[in-house]
């Protein structure tokens, strides 16, 4: 019988700021990996931190959560949850990310960010993805209002 379904979100430090190339890089060789393994999930990269959900069956989850945590790229993880989910909250695998000094984006990363959760309905994971998209630089203290 397959593995049961297991999801793990975590938030973690960025060592210095992706580069387009390097989150690019990034987004290309997880997407490749994942979809071998049968994972899912979302990372965000806000030029400072990440958030990331994976899901797929417990034992491929914990050898990919293995190599992320020995990641060079960021330190500073904070589990958010790690428990057994009954179906898939993503559909797929996706990465979106916003560059540090591109504070005016917030916006527009907000935006993509909710497209990208179109399909979650666990309110914990949705909580958890849009907080760190709105706070992530602070717009919240300087006036921003999240549309
Ligand atoms: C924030 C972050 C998220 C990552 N997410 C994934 C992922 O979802 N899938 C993946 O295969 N690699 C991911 N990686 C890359 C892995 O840490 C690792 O470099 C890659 O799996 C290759 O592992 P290896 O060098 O031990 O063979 C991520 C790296 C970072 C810094």
């Amino acid at each position: 019988m397959a593995d049961a379904l297991h999801q793990i979100v975590y938030i973690s430090r960025a060592l210095a700021p992706l580069s387009d190339d390097a989150a690019a890089a990034l987004c290309h060789a997880a997407a490749e990996r994942n979809r071998a393994a049968g994972i899912t999930g979302l990372l965000l990269h806000d030029g400072t931190r990440f958030i990331q959900a994976i899901e797929g069956e417990e034992a491929a989850l914990r050898a990919l959560m293995t190599r992320i945590a020995r990641d060079p790229r960021h330190h500073s993880i904070g589990y958010v949850s790690d428990a057994a989910i009954v179906a898939r909250e993503f559909g797929d695998w996706g990465m979106d990310y916003r560059r540090v000094e591109d504070v005016r984006a917030a916006t527009d990363f907000l935006a993509t960010v909710k497209r990208a959760l179109a399909g979650v309905e666990d309110p914990g994971l949705l909580a958890a993805f849009i907080g760190f998209a709105v706070i992530g630089r602070g717009e919240h203290r300087r006036g921003f209002v999240p549309r």
